[in-house]
Order: structure tokens, then C-alpha cells, then sequence
């Protein structure tokens, strides 16, 4: 039998198959904080035949658009949104991480423009895939980095 780990919800979006263990940065790539309003659940670490083990986030009352999903693709490229209308599933897709991300990702490089103290600019990173690998270059910089979770800002 199926059993649901959240309870279902009327309307709104399902992020399923993300990476084990990143719910949490999924909800900061969205915007989604201390203190919002928002009706949010989320599981991490339950079991899935896909992925051995996976984390969901459930958010109620909102479709998320397209655009602001695409960058849940950075660190859970298997990720799937589902979304939800009447209970019953509208639309199912699955993420691609966009070409340019900005304000998602923080340069390693102390010595970086976007990391500068007084004037710091907004970070733009240029997303690459290679052989099923994401990775970024710093717009500034030219700083390569890969595991992009460890650089959420
Ligand atoms: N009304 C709902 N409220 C909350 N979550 C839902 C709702 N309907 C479906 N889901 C969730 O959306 C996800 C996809 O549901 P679906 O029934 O397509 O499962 P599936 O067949 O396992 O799909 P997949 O092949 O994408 O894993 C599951 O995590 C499911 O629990
Ligand atoms: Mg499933
Ligand atoms: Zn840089």
C-alpha cells in the first residue's frame, strides 16, 4: 500500500525527489524563511524506490513559477514538481537548471567584487552540465565551483 508521508493538500505545488537531505536549501532558493506565512511542509529522508532515500517539500496555496523552480535544479537535478489542483495532480515536470543564476549562489573567492565589503554587487553565476555534473562560473571573477549546495547564499 501507499502511504503518504504529508497530508495532501487542495492546491498548490509538490517538489518530490529532491536530493536526501536539501529540503532545507530548496526552501531558501524559494524564498521561503522564517517567518512567512505560507502554509509549508516538508519530509526529509523518507524512503523512495527512485532514489533510496529523498526529501519533499509541500507548498500550500501557491504555484510557484517556472522560473524561480528552475533553481532547485542546482542542487537536485532529479527534482519533479507536481502541481496540485483540487487535490489532484495538474501538471508534473521536471527541473533544468537555468543558463544564468543570480542572487542564488555566493563566490568562494574573498577577493571577488561580489564579495567586496563596502560596494558588493549582486553574484551572477553561468550554470554549466557536463556528463550529468552542474556546475558554475563567477560572472566576476571567473571562479569555477561544483557541489553547488555548498554555496546557497
Ligand atoms: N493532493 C496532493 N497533495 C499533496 N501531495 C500530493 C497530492 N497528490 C499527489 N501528491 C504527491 O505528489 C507526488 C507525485 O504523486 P504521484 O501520484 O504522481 O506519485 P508517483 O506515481 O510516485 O509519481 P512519480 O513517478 O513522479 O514519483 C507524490 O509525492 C505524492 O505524494
Ligand atoms: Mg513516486
Ligand atoms: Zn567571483
Amino acid at each position: 500500500m501507499k502511504e503518504l508521508v504529508v497530508s495532501k493538500i487542495k492546491d498548490g505545488t509538490v517538489i518530490d525527489h529532491i536530493n536526501a537531505g536539501r529540503a532545507p536549501l530548496v526552501l531558501k532558493i524559494l524564498g521561503i524563511d522564517v517567518g512567512t506565512d505560507l502554509t509549508v511542509s516538508m519530509a526529509m529522508n523518507v524512503s523512495s524506490s527512485k532514489m533510496g532515500k529523498k526529501d519533499i517539500v509541500k507548498v500550500e496555496g501557491m504555484y510557484i513559477s517556472e522560473e524561480k523552480l528552475s533553481k532547485i535544479a542546482l542542487i537536485s537535478p532529479n527534482a519533479t514538481i507536481n502541481l496540485i489542483r483540487n487535490y489532484e495532480i495538474e501538471r508534473k515536470f521536471k527541473v533544468n537548471p537555468p543558463e544564468v543564476v543570480e542572487e542564488v549562489l555566493k563566490c568562494p573567492n574573498p577577493m571577488c567584487v561580489s564579495n567586496a565589503e563596502r560596494e558588493p554587487v549582486r553574484s551572477i553565476f553561468y550554470v554549466k552540465i557536463e556528463e550529468n555534473e552542474v556546475s558554475a562560473r563567477c560572472h566576476y571573477c571567473g571562479r569555477k565551483i561544483k557541489d553547488l549546495a555548498n554555496y546557497i547564499s
